[in-house]
């Protein structure tokens, strides 16, 4: 039975239309150290769509820029590269995979304010921990994408996804157990297909597949993984959005050290992390057509 909920899924992931070619190029000349901006510059010119989109997330209040900018490159060489490129990730990752008709199990405005906050709350941690500027929108594209693999399987599996939440609510474990005992495939499994088919690289990659795994993760992405699964304790535990996930897992306290942030520091960010989110739910109207 189990296998086949397997093959379904696969099945769906490759009739999923892929990302455009615009975005495949951004990511290839962004993993190339020396691209500069005119090199970025040239490939989005190409796609105005994305274009526009990125004109328009950089003139939003997510950016709080001091004034409107109307030139691609003037814009990439005042956010980098780094950010121009997770930008447009998120935004074509999103544009595939907002308000697909199926969320018939999970609660698709819930699945998504949660997904803002571990985006925003990834990012305020790294902020917090002096991460490199041009790596700050790595960690909110990493959090804002963590559990895009519940969505195929809320479009395909949406009964037996019903069944997991109900599990997961009865015997107060947290939801991935529960996916795993009715569908054998958890949501990070189904992430991991999604990362492979759409290859995303290997930082955001990890992000999905193992922020369910990090007591066993030794990967070269460990503050990044941490930082998501930590965004995540704290959605959950602040009951913002809805995860599906009503007990999740406990941070251990390693983790925190790890990172280096006192617990009692999430218990003071509430209010900025409301307007954050606030901000950042550009990147949920910017569907193309929307
Ligand atoms: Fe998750
Ligand atoms: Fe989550």
């Amino acid at each position: 039975m189990s296998a086949n909920y397997m093959v379904k899924v696969k099945n769906y992931l490759s009739s999923m239309p892929s990302l455009p070619t615009t975005v495949t190029k951004v990511l290839e000349i962004c993993n190339n150290p020396r691209t500069s901006p005119i090199d970025l510059d040239k490939v989005i010119s190409l796609d105005p769509v994305l274009m526009g989109k990125v004109l328009k997330l950089i003139n939003s209040a997510y950016y709080s820029m001091q004034n409107q900018v109307t030139s691609l490159v003037r814009a990439i060489i005042m956010l980098g590269v780094n950010t121009v490129k997770n930008l447009a990730l998120s935004t074509a990752i999103l544009d595939k995979m907002v308000d697909k008709n199926g969320f018939r199990a999970l609660n698709m405005e819930g699945f998504w304010r949660h997904s803002l906050c571990v985006g925003v709350v990834s990012k305020l941690i790294a902020r917090k921990r002096m991460v490199d500027s041009t790596r700050l929108d790595e960690y909110f594209a990493a959090g804002l994408l963590h559990d895009i693999g519940k969505i195929p399987l809320n479009n395909i599996l949406s009964e037996e996804y019903l069944q997991a939440m109900g599990l997961a609510d009865r015997e107060r474990i947290p939801l991935y157990m529960a996916e795993k005992r009715v569908l054998n495939l958890d949501h990070a499994e189904t992430g991991a297909m999604i990362a492979e088919v759409w290859k995303l690289d290997k930082p955001l990659s990890d992000a999905i597949s193992l922020h369910h795994a990090c007591d066993s993760y030794n990967g070269s992405n460990k503050e990044l993984v941490f930082t998501v699964a930590v965004a995540d304790y704290y959605a959950n535990r602040e009951r913002i959005g809805f995860s599906g996930s009503v007990h999740p897992d406990k941070v251990p306290p390693e983790m925190f050290d790890f990172l280096g942030i006192e617990k009692a520091w999430l218990e003071e960010i509430d209010d900025l992390v409301n307007k954050e989110i606030e901000k950042a739910s550009i990147f949920l109207k910017l569907k193309t057509g929307a």
